[in-house]
């Protein structure tokens, strides 16, 4: 054959790899609102830019059935692309063939480009809509989720990696997206679950639907399982070109910098009336984020999960930030478990890839409540704890008001090596709260009392002067400084700036032990 006419027959192949081999499929796919994998892959990626890989892989033989049908490049589109210029590998089910599932060569394409991206730090995205493991490949496909699982963690902390689940995801296939950094739902479309509505209900009898148990609100207010809701496929994907703006390639980089519009030095008047007079009135801290970072522009993580704890990524003089708040509009601020887990899962986020972390602290304590002990509050707050303590970027915190107890230690205090801790001339650093301290150390004095109301009112007053403020903290050098609430966006920047080359290191060890 000349080499002509074998061009042209790579021609003829390339095409049908790329032809959609089930029409009615695509329907479906579009009817229900869904794009295919390979238009959601040029949404992801800069125009022109992806690069397949394996579009000729073809399943092997087996016996139940699916010989007559062998597509090329099976159910699954893999490769590299860029976003915003930088580069990133994909992997997108292709749910109109053999409903996405799962088998031993979907893994080895899946396997393939996790591999690429380990060795070239590159992040990977996993665009998410597949029946599993392919029912006439048996174990074949169970052992294909298996090796993408141990590469999932093996990957964990070196590359970025990002699910989105547009479609069905069910049974171990979750554990996937479970251990990647974050994962997208599109609203109403997609599912994830370990046990379907059916088996539930033969099991336990309880009835719900597949929205219900599965969906994007489910998963991200409930569950914590999913960072972000997006209302669409394009929307979700251009959420993640968003999301990567922000991040390095891997663990080696730091983020990318962005010439910021705001100044450095740009002081907010607003500030200085943000945090109520009376220390038991909420406000929103989100008004204190949007007025520090860069241009407003703060890209929050978890934004329906456990809203006592504000966690998300945004800018200040160009480089990315983690943020990390307590939110005392939300349960008053305090620390429960889910905002424990939340915070805790958000900075080894930050701390993996070198994100600096900003705390904002307005913590009254941890949440009280017998569901909340026997639920495990201990072992949950531990790993805010943890997480904070073993973190080596750069780590500031600013304490806006309350800042009592446990709950002032885990966030990020001088005590666990916070680089720079800033306190607002509203800051209350103490043991506990007035009311609750003056009761126990002055329990006697108030019993023997005339006019115990009026004792009590006093020594409150009294206590309020002496122990809530900065100025014992900043007396011992747990605070550095008193800061005047306007002035906190320079103040960050400049401390950044100095951090920017912080070295530290942990003892050496194999790895420690989080209290999971
Ligand atoms: C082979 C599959 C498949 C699978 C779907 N298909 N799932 N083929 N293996 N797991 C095929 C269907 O036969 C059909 O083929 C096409 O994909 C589209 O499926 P439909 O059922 O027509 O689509 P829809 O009505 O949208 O329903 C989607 C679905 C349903 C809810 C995902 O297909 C379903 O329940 N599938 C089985 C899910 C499942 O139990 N998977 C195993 C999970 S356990 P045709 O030729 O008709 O178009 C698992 C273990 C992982 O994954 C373990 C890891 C440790």
């Amino acid at each position: 054959m000349s080499t002509e006419k074998k061009i042209e027959r790579l021609r003829e192949l390339r095409a049908k790899s790329l032809q959609p081999d089930n029409q009615r499929a695509v329907q479906r796919q579009h009817d229900a609102g869904k794009l295919t994998a390979r238009e959601r892959v040029e949404v992801l990626l800069d125009d022109g830019s992806f690069q397949e890989i394996d579009p000729f892989v073809q399943h092997h033989e087996t016996n139940f059935g699916i010989n007559e049908k062998r597509p090329l490049g099976d159910a699954v589109v893999t490769g590299w692309g860029a976003v915003d210029g930088r580069n990133v590998f994909v992997f997108a089910e292709d749910f109109t063939r053999f409903g996405g599932s799962l088998g031993a060569v979907v893994a080895d394409k899946i396997c393939k480009v996790m591999d690429l991206a380990m060795d070239t730090g590159t992040p990977i995205i996993g665009l998410k809509d597949s029946g599993g493991a392919r029912i006439q490949e048996g174990v074949l496909g169970l052992d294909g989720y298996g090796r993408i699982f141990e590469r999932n963690v093996r990957a964990s902390g070196v590359i970025p990696q990002i699910s989105v689940i547009m479609g069905p995801c069910a049974g171990g296939a979750v554990y996937s997206p479970a251990l990647t950094d974050f994962i997208y739902q599109v609203e109403g479309t997609s599912h994830l679950f370990i046990t379907g509505p059916d088996v539930i209900k033969a099991v336990t009898g309880e009835e719900v639907s597949m929205d219900g148990l599965g969906g994007a609100h489910a998963h991200s207010s409930q569950s914590g399982v999913t960072h972000f809701v997006a209302e669409d496929d394009r929307h979700a994907l251009e959420e993640v070109r968003y999301l990567l703006s922000f991040l390095p390639l891997n663990n080696m980089e730091v983020p990318p910098f962005f010439t910021p519009l705001d100044a450095p030095n740009r002081m907010d008047e607003a500030l200085t009336t943000v945090v109520p007079d009376s220390s038991n009135q909420p406000y929103d801290v989100l008004d204190v984020i949007h007025s520090l970072v860069d241009d407003g522009e703060f890209y929050e993580v978890h934004e329906h999960f456990a809203g006592n704890m504000v966690v998300g990524l945004a800018r200040l003089d160009g480089y990315t930030v983690g943020i990390v708040a307590n939110q005392p509009a939300v349960l008053a601020g305090t620390l429960d478990i889910n905002a424990s887990v939340k915070a805790a899962r958000f900075v080894r986020f930050c701390d993996a890839f070198n994100i600096p972390i900003v705390t904002l602290v307005d913590v009254p304590g941890f949440l009280p409540g017998v569901d909340q002990e026997h639920g495990g509050i201990i072992r949950h707050g531990a790993k805010l704890l943890y997480a904070y303590s073993e973190a080596t970027v750069p780590r500031i915190s600013v304490i806006m008001r309350k800042a009592y107890g446990g709950a002032y230690l885990v966030m990020n205090s001088r005590a666990v090596r916070a680089d720079v801790v800033f306190a607002w001339p509203s800051a209350e650093i103490a043991v506990m709260g007035a009311q609750g301290a003056v009761n126990v150390i002055h329990r006697r004095e108030l019993a023997d009392a005339e006019d115990p109301e009026a004792r009590r009112a006093e020594l409150v007053a009294d206590y309020e002067s002496t122990f809530n403020t900065p100025y014992i903290a900043a007396e011992h050098g747990l605070v550095d400084d008193v800061i005047e609430p306007r002035e906190t966006r320079p103040r960050l920047i400049r401390a950044l700036e100095i951090l920017r080359n912080k070295r530290e290191q942990l003892p050496p060890k194999k790895h420690g032990n989080i209290p999971l």
